[in-house]
């Protein structure tokens, strides 16, 4: 079980997220939704400690995760994957090296560690690439993958650091619908083949809807709605977005609905490269 206890973020005098309390389950797809600035990518980042809390407390079973420091700190930040909007690949490095990273806490020298991978590892990792279906880029700078694509490498890069929870901040909102619905079905996946808890913040109410079977609006700092998606009522949702004429067309769009064949065909569009060359 993991919990957020009266968690608070402040930022000089703006409080960014204001006595937030709730707990997840293991194995829970969670939708974090509200307004630019309502705190979303602000917790999140005080859950895989990116920024401290200010006040409250933050727990993972049994460890205080809010209080953490050095060693303890690095193995709860690889418990805690995260995803980014912009993905945080190293655009220069090949696909493989870049999933790699991810059983890494921190390193100075990038090419330093290159030859510490061991065989099972390098076979981890392309596994995790297997799984995103975009093993045929292995061997690619990471920089000439499309959008879709790189989210799939980081996802895979988040995977191979075995997280007990996936955290993503905004993960589709470069993406084009084909590209995000192929990563949001990478997530579920995820969430349910492995029990992983999903921790994900969305710019869009419907994927939201689709993809989260509990959704956490915020506005303000604060959680104004938590519950499922049959739960979140015309009144809800204007409660979490502001009622009236600036509740934006996007935040409830539908576009994320594609075709299978359409999703099929974006999945085997990587150009195929042997992995004997990757030594495997
Ligand atoms: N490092 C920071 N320094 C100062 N203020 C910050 C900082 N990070 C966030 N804030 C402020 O905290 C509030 C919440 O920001 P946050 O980025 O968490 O919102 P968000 O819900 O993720 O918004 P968006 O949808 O635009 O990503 C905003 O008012 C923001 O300006
Ligand atoms: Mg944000």
């Amino acid at each position: 079980m993991f919990q957020l206890k009266n968690v608070t973020r402040r930022f000089g005098k703006k409080i960014a997220v204001d006595s937030v309390t709730f707990d997840i389950p293991q194995g829970q797809m969670v939708g974090i939704i509200g307004r630019s600035g309502a705190g979303k990518s602000t917790l999140l980042r005080m859950i895989n400690r990116l920024n401290d809390v200010s006040s409250g407390s933050i727990h993972f079973g049994d460890l205080e995760v809010s209080s953490l420091r050095g060693a303890a700190l690095r193995n709860w930040q690889r418990d805690c994957a995260m995803i980014f909007q912009q993905f945080n690949l190293v655009p220069r490095l090949d696909v493989l090296t870049n999933v790699l990273l991810g059983r890494l806490n921190h390193r100075s020298t990038v090419l330093s560690i290159l030859n510490m991978f061991s065989r099972e590892e390098r076979i981890a990792a392309i596994g995790a690439l297997e799984r995103l279906g975009i093993e045929q880029t292995a061997l690619q700078p990471a920089g000439t993958l499309s959008g879709g694509q790189q989210q799939r490498v980081a996802i895979a890069r988040a995977l191979i650091q075995q997280p007990k929870m996936l955290l993503a901040d905004e993960p589709i909102a470069s993406l084009d619908p084909l590209n995000a619905k192929i990563v949001m079905d990478a997530l579920r996946d995820i969430n349910e083949r492995e029990g992983i808890t999903v921790v994900t913040n969305l710019h869009t109410l419907d994927t939201a809807r689709n993809y989260c079977e509990r959704i956490v609006g915020m506005a303000h700092g604060r959680v104004v709605f938590d519950g499922p998606p049959s739960q979140l009522t015309a009144a809800a949702v204007s409660e979490i977005y502001g009622s009236g004429s600036d509740l934006d067309e996007s935040m409830t769009s539908t576009s994320i609905n594609i075709p299978a064949a359409k999703v099929r065909d974006a999945k085997e569009s990587a150009s195929p490269q042997p992995l004997a060359l990757a030594g495997l």
